[in-house]
């Protein structure tokens, strides 16, 4: 059977993108600058995601274009006959773990998308009552759970309509859109008064507050923002073109995942300082502080429809990329046909989402080594899933695979004279500093350094 692939250059760098941004820009990156002391924590964010990430991205490239397969398929291929291919099973586990609390956070976008609609954050000026509204919200029982079973069914269409008239068609309207969006609210609230103070705190770095649990944070920020480590950007290239010139795309991502994470800041930070708020005031950030501000602020109504659909944006265009890899895996290895796919896809992630929703509410008594299962579930993911995926993804590429296929396929077979001149720098990163980094980062957050 023939593969489908991206129609067009822009086509897949939009959809990259549209994984690589996501929550992880709009609603983490946020609230961690305000957790881990602003610019200081940014400062090694970029560094990070320069250094690091962008060479794991490109291993995972060099993985699915060469294979030309699904994430668990693509291990099988380049190494036949080994246990590499369980790290393709880690790849294809793990983006459903992710998809499951990811999808309940996007629940919540559906949620407050519609409430912006009806305007009830500023006909409600009660800044108590706006945040209370987010902790009831979420421990209830049944709007939570609509919310997440809209936002995954969305997910599951998009991606039951195939790589170009689904994903691809998807990312190239919706993410021009998400960008003009965000820019317009950044303008909005760099512009209110007293905004200055929360410029500062995103561009002024105080380096004396780095230290390895910051560290630690960025670096998994880094990979949770361009998707690493979990199959998605590994099944994403399987459908590049083979004349596509992947160090440029790749870039090209990990550039728009980088602005966007800035301009989301810009839209926030100093719309937080502009209403005395602190920025410290972890997930609830976008959920009950922004509210909050909107019901303040002049045009505010406008700026919560614009804000909430542009989350919502974000969270889909990721969802999809999640979603494709367990779908790619089962139509590949399993034979089935890609609407029993996305099914079955949908079915489990659906479940498990439910038992993560519930875990602020009813299920909030049941814990899995001393988590809720919703925090169990991003913890693993974030914490331990991406690290130990991307980790193994550079160990393969620089230990496993052949330097010669790897140069080949970095350079389209030695056809362009910069990737080649760039490899040389790569091969050293992808075989020596990442490992040692990734691994130091990991074990001194782990015994907490
Ligand atoms: N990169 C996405 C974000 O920033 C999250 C994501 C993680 C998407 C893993 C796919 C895979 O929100």
């Amino acid at each position: 059977m023939q593969r489908e692939n991206f129609g067009s250059r822009f086509g897949a760098i939009m959809a990259m993108a549209g994984s690589a941004i996501g929550l992880g820009n709009m609603w983490r990156f946020p609230y961690l600058v305000g957790e881990y002391g602003g610019a200081a924590f940014i400062f090694i964010y970029i560094l990070f995601s320069f250094l690091l990430s962008l060479p794991i991205l490109y291993c995972e490239f060099i993985i699915g274009r060469r294979s030309q397969k699904n994430a668990f398929g693509a291990f099988k291929e380049l190494a036949p006959g080994t246990k590499w291919k369980w790290v393709g099973a880690l790849s294809v586990i793990a983006p459903v773990i992710i998809t499951s609390y990811y999808c309940v956070i996007g629940g919540w976008s559906v949620e407050y998308f519609f409430r912006s609609c009806t305007f009830s954050f500023t006909s409600n000026s009660d800044g108590m009552d706006l945040t209370n509204m987010f902790g009831s919200f979420i421990s209830s029982t049944w709007a939570p759970l609509f919310g997440h079973t809209l936002f995954l069914l969305l997910t599951a269409v998009v991606v039951g309509k195939g790589i170009k008239g689904g994903i691809e068609k998807f990312g190239k309207v919706m993410m021009p859109v998400l960008f003009i969006v965000v820019i317009l609210i950044a303008v909005r609230s760099m512009t209110l008064s007293g905004a200055s103070e929360g410029i500062s705190y995103l561009f002024k770095p105080d380096f004396s507050k780095i230290d390895g649990k910051v560290c630690a944070a960025a670096l998994g920020q880094s990979f949770f923002s361009l998707s690493l480590g979990c199959g998605t950007m590994l099944t994403y290239a399987s459908y590049v073109s083979r004349k596509e010139n992947i160090a440029s795309s790749g870039a090209s991502t990990a550039v728009a995942d980088l602005c966007f994470a800035m301009i989301a800041g810009c839209a926030i930070m100093p719309a937080v300082f502009a209403f005395g708020l602190s920025p410290q005031s972890g997930p609830g950030l976008v959920f009950e502080t922004l509210p909050l501000i909107f019901s303040q602020m002049p045009a505010g109504g406008i700026v919560a429809i614009l804000f909430f659909l542009a989350l919502l944006i974000a969270a889909v265009t990721s969802s999809i990329s999640m979603f494709e890899v367990g779908v790619a895996y089962c139509v590949e290895e399993r034979g089935m046909s890609r609407k029993w796919a996305c099914v079955t896809i949908f079915m489990i992630t659906w479940v498990l989402g439910i038992l993560c929703s519930l875990s602020f509410g009813p299920l909030s008594d049941v814990k899995l080594f001393g988590n809720t299962i919703f925090n169990f579930f991003d913890k693993l993911s974030a914490n331990y899933l991406m690290t130990i995926g991307s980790l193994l993804v550079v160990l393969f590429v620089g230990w496993k695979m052949k330097k010669a296929d790897v140069e080949d396929e970095f350079t389209n077979g030695g056809t362009f004279p910069a990737n080649r001149r760039l490899f040389k720098v790569l091969w050293l990163i992808i075989r020596w500093i990442a490992p040692l980094a990734i691994l130091v980062i990991f074990l001194s957050n782990l015994i907490g350094l």
